[in-house]
């Protein structure tokens, strides 16, 4: 049976804290759809995140209506009781439980959606809702607003405006509470466990799947959900595709292990990246990459503090890396010159940083009214600084072909400074090589 998953009051608080910024709307949330795998076989469900945050409702074929200031304020809509689809697929709580057990003021069966949601609609002046996530639901909500309007008579009243319901939750969960930060810190000690064990397990011969299989072990005897997201384990050049799924490769004396991997805990993911010799001593040419990002990486952490803006972040990260790109002989133009044209992007292609939480690629805004976004105490995300030298280019030093690396931690904004929560995840080359490869 699946348990109320948390301390049911945070998500009244969280409904408390949207209602302060919605009185008077309407906000729908739908699950996530269910997707078949092969036959009669799913792909393994995992709630909307909107949806669990408000509510700690996990169940699929859902809909919430969360009307603030109205009575009632919370009706959801859920699947009924059913003794043999229960049998076959589990536990629901049906409309009874759902009341009962979530906090909700009014449960109804989903079938009764469309009759029951124009009522509901008709007294709020304007909705938060997402298009573009099921098209079939989309159709349905444009003909439920006609129904609305036409509710309205001759009110003089028009189609219900509509705002994205995602943007809405999002600039709630951007900053986290204590409660949030508490689970996230799971989420990362969990985490960063993992990677450790997967630093043990490392040597040549073993392949990527079988690390992957480490580092999923860990996680499940933590008692982890699941991943947060596809798990990318790479050895040698692989490391240079930067969301490598296959972790089908043999780990090669000589080469390095780039793992990227979080576990998700309560719905909160870690999401850390460690670079590594398979055989647990760096070579020189690894150590002159690997010593420069590491480098790198602790100037940002350093840097992150309130008033920072994500982009100072971000242009701080180019800055850096191209003068360790200049210094490796990657580059041979200038600094200003190698930023004006984006030479920088042929070995660091991506962002430095993304909101963490919830999502790995978590909510919120990253600027505001087209200004960069200012760092906030309760900010999480990630600092994950990363150089890659294809093995096919041939204007690289050979001697660092086919090398990538990235170290990627997660902090939280703390008003002095921030806090990294991913620290039990050692980085330092010292501690690197003597754990690589040493069972417990
Ligand atoms: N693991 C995906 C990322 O680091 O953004
Ligand atoms: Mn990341
Ligand atoms: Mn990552």
């Amino acid at each position: 049976m699946r348990q109320p998953t948390d301390n049911m009051s945070i998500f009244k608080k969280r409904r408390q804290s949207l209602a302060d910024r919605a009185k008077g709307a309407a906000l729908v949330l739908i699950s996530n759809p269910e997707r078949i795998r092969n036959h009669d076989v799913h792909h393994a469900f995992r709630q909307d995140t909107n949806l669990y945050y408000l509510t700690g409702w996990e169940e699929p074929e859902s809909i919430l209506i969360f009307r603030p200031g109205q009575t009632p304020e919370t009706v959801l809509f859920v699947r009924p009781k059913d003794v043999e689809r229960e049998t076959w697929d589990g536990f629901r709580y049906g409309p009874q439980g759902a009341q009962q057990h979530f906090g909700i003021d009014q449960a109804h069966l989903i079938d009764d959606f469309d009759k029951l949601a124009v009522d509901l609609l008709k007294t709020c002046d304007r909705l938060y809702y997402r298009f573009d996530i099921d098209e079939d639901f989309d159709h349905r909500m444009l003909g439920l607003l006609a129904r609305v309007r036409r509710a309205h008579g001759r009110s003089g009243r028009g189609n219900m405006p509509i705002h994205d319901s995602a943007e809405l939750v999002g600039e709630l969960r951007v900053i986290k509470t204590e409660e949030d930060v508490h689970l996230m810190r799971r989420a990362c000690s969990v985490t960063a466990k993992a990677h450790v064990e997967v630093m043990r397990a490392t040597r040549p011969g073993v392949t990527e799947r079988q690390l992957q299989g480490v580092f999923l072990h860990s996680i499940y005897q933590q008692n982890a959900d699941r991943e947060g997201y596809n798990s990318i384990v790479a050895t040698g050049a692989n490391a240079c595709t930067l969301h490598y799924v296959f972790n089908d490769q043999t780990c090669r004396d000589g080469d390095l292990l780039l793992i990227d991997a979080g576990a998700e805990v309560r719905y909160y993911t870690g999401d850390i990246t460690r670079t590594f010799p398979v055989n647990a001593k760096f070579t020189s040419a690894q150590r002159k990459v690997y010593d420069r990002v590491l480098e790198i990486q602790k100037e940002l952490i350093g840097l992150s503090k309130p008033g920072l803006a994500f982009k100072q972040l971000q242009d701080r990260t180019i800055e850096y890396l191209t003068d360790a790109m200049i210094e490796l002989k990657l580059l041979h133009v200038p600094r200003t010159e190698a930023i004006e044209r984006q030479l920088f992007k042929k070995y660091y292609p991506h962002g430095v940083s993304h909101y963490l939480g919830m999502d790995v690629h978590d909510a919120g805004l990253y600027q505001i009214h087209n200004e960069p976004r200012r760092l906030e105490v309760g900010m999480a995300y990630t600092i994950e600084p990363g150089l890659y030298i294809p093995a096919e280019d041939a204007s690289a030093p050979e001697e660092l072909r086919g090398i990538g690396v990235r170290i990627e931690d997660n902090v939280v904004i703390t008003a002095g400074g921030c806090e990294v929560m991913t620290s039990e995840s050692p980085k330092e080359v010292a501690d690197l090589e003597a754990l690589v490869g040493r069972k417990a």
